[in-house]
């Protein structure tokens, strides 16, 4: 503690000119949402291959559609934690953060929605957001309002424009991430003077590694001990439920 009560890691938040967080699939466990590599993480029970590769969509699209469709159906009844509701009023305050998402859940997009916040350039979604769609022939994207529903080859979705079959624009295994996206990122975390690993395992490059970038504090909360620990000047085992608000409280 220092002497205000607040802890390093605090007052380095408060007192930071520019902040990145880099989040991950634990920020939004608590909303119920399942992550990747846990005990009960996605990666256990399907094969990332069979379901989150162009090959594999290429092979069977109503079987990948399925999964994301079922995907959309349990993330519509979840809400925004404390975690993103804590990283939506910081920028709904002004405070320069850049937001490095690896989820595509769209739940922080939510936060800000209801925080007010219209903050598109400050929330990097690094491997794309479910409820949006790309054809798969012209390329052309929208955005859905609710879950699909996918049972037959019928259900599938077709772009308004060509008729083409549309994906969700996500990025999957054996794919890059969008250049100028990660660009943006790149730059942010360079930037920042405080930066903060929320939630994530931290062995998907290249997301992983913009935690290396930063030439000031760098904070991880994460309940369990990941490879980015080693650069973390401070670890907080604990939820990014509870400690995104400490830490911008
Ligand atoms: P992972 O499932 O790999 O890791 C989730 C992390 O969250 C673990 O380190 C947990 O210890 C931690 N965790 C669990 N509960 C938490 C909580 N309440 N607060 C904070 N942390 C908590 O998920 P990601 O690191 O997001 O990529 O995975 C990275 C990428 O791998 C994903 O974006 C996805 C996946 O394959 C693509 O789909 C391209």
């Amino acid at each position: 503690m220092t002497a205000t009560g607040r802890s390093p890691a605090q007052e380095w938040c408060r007192r930071a000119e520019r902040l990145a967080v880099l989040c991950g699939a634990g920020l939004s466990v608590a909303s119920g949402v399942p992550t990747f590599r846990g005990p009960a993480g996605l990666w256990r029970q399907y094969r990332p291959e069979e379901l989150a590769s162009p090959t594999a969509f290429a092979r069977d699209p109503l079987l990948v559609w399925q999964w994301y469709a079922q995907r959309q159906q349990a993330i519509a009844r979840c809400r925004p934690n404390a975690g993103h509701r804590a990283l939506a009023q910081a920028l709904a305050a002004g405070r320069r953060l850049a937001v490095l998402t690896q989820n595509v859940d769209g739940l922080q997009q939510r936060a800000c929605a209801a925080a007010g916040v219209e903050a598109d350039d400050q929330i990097e979604e690094l491997h794309g957001c479910l409820w949006r769609l790309r054809c798969t022939a012209c390329g052309a994207r929208r955005m859905l309002s609710t879950a699909l529903q996918i049972d037959t080859p019928e259900d599938l979705p077709r772009c308004a424009s060509c008729g083409g079959l549309e994906r969700p624009a996500v990025v999957w295994f054996g794919e890059g991430l969008d250049q100028r996206l990660f660009e943006r990122a790149i730059a942010a975390a360079r930037a920042s003077t405080v930066f903060i690993i929320a939630g994530t395992s931290g062995v998907v490059e290249p997301a992983a590694s913009l935690a290396r970038l930063c030439a000031g504090h760098v904070i991880e909360i994460n309940p369990e001990p990941t490879p980015l620990s080693a650069i973390a000047e401070v670890s907080i085992r604990g939820g990014c439920e509870q400690f995104l608000p400490e830490l911008f409280g």
